[in-house]
């Protein structure tokens, strides 16, 4: 411990300022963690934020000799010098952290932590043994982690770019783990993880079995819907009725597109006629069949269901979907399989020791869902919801936060868990509302390099939101 400065006046039980002593303002930086000597009683773990610079003979707006001395160019007095910073305060600091309430009293010493005293363990309490990254500046400072709200989900948000998926990769998923979680993670773009884990441990989306409404609205998709002008109509219904007995389930793509075509003429021209009706849907279909690639028909063929990637999870604890090389109406309509799968094993009234890592979480929850993502933005409502008391933990990593850019706010209520990087502008006022209170300035996020990030919430044993940062493995 290094003392640095005493408690300026107007201090509360929440924030001070502290006056630092000379040449302190050199060493002493925005996010530096200190012990308050309370002259009220008791030590006080605090943060320093915000800090000010400030000389009486240099106050702009108005004409006296400091300001005219430094018009010609004078190096001026720093005889009315001074610097000072915001403290927030995280708690008293006993064997472990508590609520403090007394106020600081003005002129209390503030002594800084250097590299050797360890903070963390303090917030660790004895009580907290799972830690993540590491205390911005110091790499020895594990920041621990109370595993208990794990299944109260987790948000991280920071725009393309900001070190998302590293943080996951890297910091998140081995936390998952160590708190008894298998991990089963959604890789939009096949690009964040499945090139990093061992191949046994991937999973292609073609490889995964739809639930037939899925197939049947994908298949019509990339037929064009038969040319109707929206899904439906005889040919749809025909296409339906294929896809929902289920017998082409374990067909090559040869066969298959034999057996679809076969069966479909059938039912749609069963007189071979040439003319009218049944003639003109025949070849509505033969039109929309043209359309249909090899590759398309391969992505409805997967043969592994719900159950047996749940099989897999459990049996090595992580598993990765790469979901490359496929629209997003497919990534969805299989997510949405899975997910169906999940809720009926919690509405069984299962544990399932599960956290599902989604990335790109926009893609399921956005701000405004249409179509299929109303229905992955509900599901994923009702999976928190059950979650936290069936051990189900959602990872949702998203660019934005709120609005345009951001997730669904029905979502967001529920990742009580929160890693917030560097962020777009336009989530600057959103920021701005939850970091505001903790003298955290907005701005300063927009300037955070990539891996940094503010960890709040829950999940966090103080009640501050904490910088912490990693490094990513040779
Ligand atoms: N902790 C870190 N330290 C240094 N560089 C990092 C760290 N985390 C991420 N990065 C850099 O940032 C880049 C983007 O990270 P990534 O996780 O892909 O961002 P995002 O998922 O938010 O778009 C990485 O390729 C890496 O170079
Ligand atoms: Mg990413």
């Amino acid at each position: 411990m290094r003392e640095i400065g005493i408690i300026a006046s107007l201090s509360s039980e929440t924030e001070a300022r502290v006056i630092l002593k000379e040449g302190q303002e050199r060493v002493v930086k925005t996010e530096d963690l200190v012990f308050v000597r309370n002259r009220n009683g008791g030590d006080i773990l605090a943060v320093l934020r915000k800090g000010l610079g400030s000389n009486e003979n240099l106050n702009p707006g108005g004409y006296h000799p400091g300001v005219a001395y430094a018009r010609i160019g004078g190096q001026p007095s720093t005889a009315k010098e001074t610097y000072d910073f915001a403290l927030s305060v995280i708690g008293e600091a006993r064997e472990s952290v508590s609520q403090n309430k007394r106020i600081v009293a003005p002129g209390s010493l503030v002594e800084i932590f250097t590299d050797d005293d360890n903070p963390m363990r303090l917030l660790a309490g004895g009580k907290h043994a799972l830690t993540l990254g590491f205390y911005e500046g110091h790499s020895n400072w594990r920041v621990p982690v109370d595993a208990s709200f794990i299944p109260y989900h987790i948000g991280v948000f920071a725009s393309t770019g900001g070190g998302k998926s590293f943080l996951a990769r890297f910091q998140i998923i081995p936390l998952l783990q160590k708190g008894g979680y298998d991990v089963l993670i959604l890789d939009w773009k096949g690009r964040d993880y499945a090139p990093f884990f061992p191949k046994d441990n991937v999973l292609g989306i073609s490889q995964i079995a739809l639930d037939v409404d899925a197939v049947t609205g994908y298949l019509a998709e990339k037929m064009a819907n038969f040319g109707y002008s929206a899904y439906g109509g005889t040919v749809t219904q025909a296409l339906e009725e294929f896809i929902f007995a289920e017998k082409w389930r374990g067909l090559s793509v040869e066969e298959f597109q034999r057996v679809l075509e076969h069966s479909m003429v059938n039912s749609l021209n069963p007189g071979r006629t040439v003319s009218g009706r049944p003639f003109e849907d025949e070849h509505r279909f033969r039109r929309g069949l043209k359309r249909l690639r090899d590759v398309d028909i391969q992505s409805i063929l997967g043969t592994n269901t719900s159950k047996d990637i749940l099989e897999q999870v459990r049996k090595k604890h992580l598993s990765v979907i790469d979901m490359k090389r496929t629209g997003s109406s497919e990534k969805l309509s299989m997510f949405l399989t899975l997910a169906n799968h999940l809720m009926e094993r919690m509405h069984n009234d299962e544990d399932l020791n599960l956290a599902l890592v989604i990335d790109e979480g926009p893609q399921y929850v956005p701000f405004k869902p249409k179509g299929i993502q109303e229905k992955t933005t509900d599901v994923i409502i009702d999976l928190c919801a059950l979650g936290r008391t069936h051990k189900l933990c959602i990872s949702l990593l998203s660019q934005g936060i709120a609005g345009e850019i951001g997730i669904n706010a029905a979502v967001r209520r529920n990742l009580n868990t929160q890693f917030v990087g560097k962020i777009h502008p336009l989530d600057m006022i959103e920021v701005g509302n939850w970091l505001s209170p903790f003298n955290i300035d907005p701005k300063f996020l927009l300037s955070l390099p990539p891996g940094h990030f503010y960890f709040m919430g829950n999940m966090n044993p103080s009640p501050i939101p904490l910088l912490v940062t990693f490094e990513v493995p040779e």
